[in-house]
């Protein structure tokens, strides 16, 4: 407790179990004004931020801190969701303290100025749980630890960075506005859809590191499904939830029928990063599936080479192999439903165990997108 606080209590005889009583007392008297316009007492104030850290602490205590905050492309994608559902309330380097947010009490911190108090685990805590009383939300999609580790990495990197770098990780070497003119052109004319090309490139190719799933020359049927998947909630991603529900029928339409006319260009994972054996040992399950474990071949419907043809089936080759391993786990978890045929995968992922996805995955990172000649293997 802070000496003036100390100093202010010490003469009402109020000690620190008193405090959380009156506390209580305060906030179930009903004269702890909860309209957002009123702001906090002082007190009341103190005594919110102080049970927000304890119980955030408290909360953290059995989180596991995974391996991946310093991986450059979880520090771009939480970038990318914060510039989206982050910056409204606490600014960026260019616009601090937005002014829609000036208005809030408490006021919302510009960030880089309080990250440093606190530890991974505990940011984990804040952006899955939110703040109550203070309009911090929680993560808009549960199930999905995956992407706010990847908003706790870009946290972490988040207080070293210049305007310039953050401007760079968020909208990418395209200016904020750039490839509105090509979207404009499909017939995408909301201002909002731009928001697209931040993560996804105009060209559809993700920005070509691997944070983002490739939308390029992808089916097209698929392409409007999963945005539908995204709005009805079947699918949940707190990165792409909220920009899918933006969208109108039209719109979705207009984006897929865009996306799916772009060229896909290059591998998005580094294939100096994927072991050659687990490339191997992929490329047979999809092949030939893992019988033993009543798991059909994956190329019939994903390609690459001849496959079925049916438009709800998403093309994989080349796309990031930390993607494609976090799809099959959220299958096998149930945790993607998606389109009326995400069934047909619930099967596949259940039986796959968690190497044969990772090796999957691999093969697939490595297979070039443009039905080129498959280099990865001579038999
Ligand atoms: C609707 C406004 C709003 C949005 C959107 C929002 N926050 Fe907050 N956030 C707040 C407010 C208000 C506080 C201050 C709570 C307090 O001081 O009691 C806060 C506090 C925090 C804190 C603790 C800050 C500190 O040091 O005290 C972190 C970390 C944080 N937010 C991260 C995020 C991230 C990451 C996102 C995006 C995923 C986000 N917030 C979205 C309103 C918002
Ligand atoms: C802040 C970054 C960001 C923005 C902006 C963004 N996306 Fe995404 N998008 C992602 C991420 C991350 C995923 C993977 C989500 C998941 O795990 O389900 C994704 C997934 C998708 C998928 C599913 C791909 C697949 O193979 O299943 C589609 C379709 C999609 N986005 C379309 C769009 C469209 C259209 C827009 C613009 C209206 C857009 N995205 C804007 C980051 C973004
Ligand atoms: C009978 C057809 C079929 C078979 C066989 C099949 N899948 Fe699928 N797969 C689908 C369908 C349909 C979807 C789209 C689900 C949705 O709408 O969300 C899908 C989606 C996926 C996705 C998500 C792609 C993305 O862009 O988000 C991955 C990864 C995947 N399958 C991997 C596999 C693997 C690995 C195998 C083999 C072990 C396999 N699938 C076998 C039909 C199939």
């Amino acid at each position: 407790m802070s000496e003036s606080l100390k100093r202010f209590l010490k003469p009402l005889g109020i000690t620190a179990a008193g405090l959380a009583l009156l506390g209580g007392l305060l906030v179930v008297s009903g004269i702890v004004p909860v309209r957002a316009s009123s702001g906090h007492w002082a007190i009341t104030r103190w005594f919110l931020s102080f049970s927000m850290a304890r119980s955030v602490s408290t909360d953290s205590l059995d989180v596991t801190v995974p391996d991946t905050l310093d991986d450059p492309r979880e520090i771009l994608r939480g970038a990318g969701h914060y510039q989206t559902g982050c910056y409204p309330c606490h600014g960026n380097p260019t616009t601090p303290h937005p002014r829609v947010a000036q208005a809030m009490l408490p006021q919302p911190p510009y960030l880089p100025e309080t990250l440093d108090q606190w530890e991974p685990e505990e940011l984990f805590v804040i952006v899955k749980h939110g703040i109550k009383l203070a309009g911090m939300p929680a993560w808009p999609a549960e199930d999905r630890d995956d992407e706010v580790w990847a908003m706790v990495a870009f946290l972490k990197r988040y207080p070293s960075l210049s305007e310039e770098e953050y401007g760079t990780l968020v909208w990418g070497d395209a200016a904020p506005g750039q490839g509105r003119a090509a979207l404009e052109a499909a017939g995408v004319v909301r201002a909002h859809v731009q928001t697209c090309v931040r993560c996804h490139g105009a060209d559809g190719n993700s920005r070509g590191v691997g944070a983002f799933p490739r939308l390029a020359g992808q089916h097209e049927v698929y392409l409007a499904e999963a945005l539908r998947a995204y709005v009805s909630g079947g699918r949940t991603s707190g990165i792409m939830e909220p920009i899918a529900a933006e969208l109108t029928a039209e719109e979705i339409d207009a984006l897929a029928a865009y996306f799916t006319a772009q060229t896909p260009r290059g591998l998005l994972t580094d294939p100096e990063a994927l072991s050659p054996e687990a490339v191997a040992r992929g490329e047979r399950i999809a092949r030939d599936g893992a019988p033993r474990r009543k798991v059909p071949s994956c190329v019939d419907c994903h390609g690459p080479g001849e496959a079925i043809e049916n438009e709800a089936y998403p093309l994989l080759a080349g796309q990031p192999e930390e993607y494609l391993r976090t799809q099959l786990e959220l299958f096998a978890r149930g945790a993607r439903d998606g389109s009326p045929r995400a069934n047909l995968m619930h099967e596949v992922a259940e039986n796959l165990s968690e190497e044969q996805m990772a090796d999957v995955a691999a093969y697939y990172a490595a297979e070039s997108p443009d039905g080129s000649p498959d280099t990865s293997s001579d038999e």
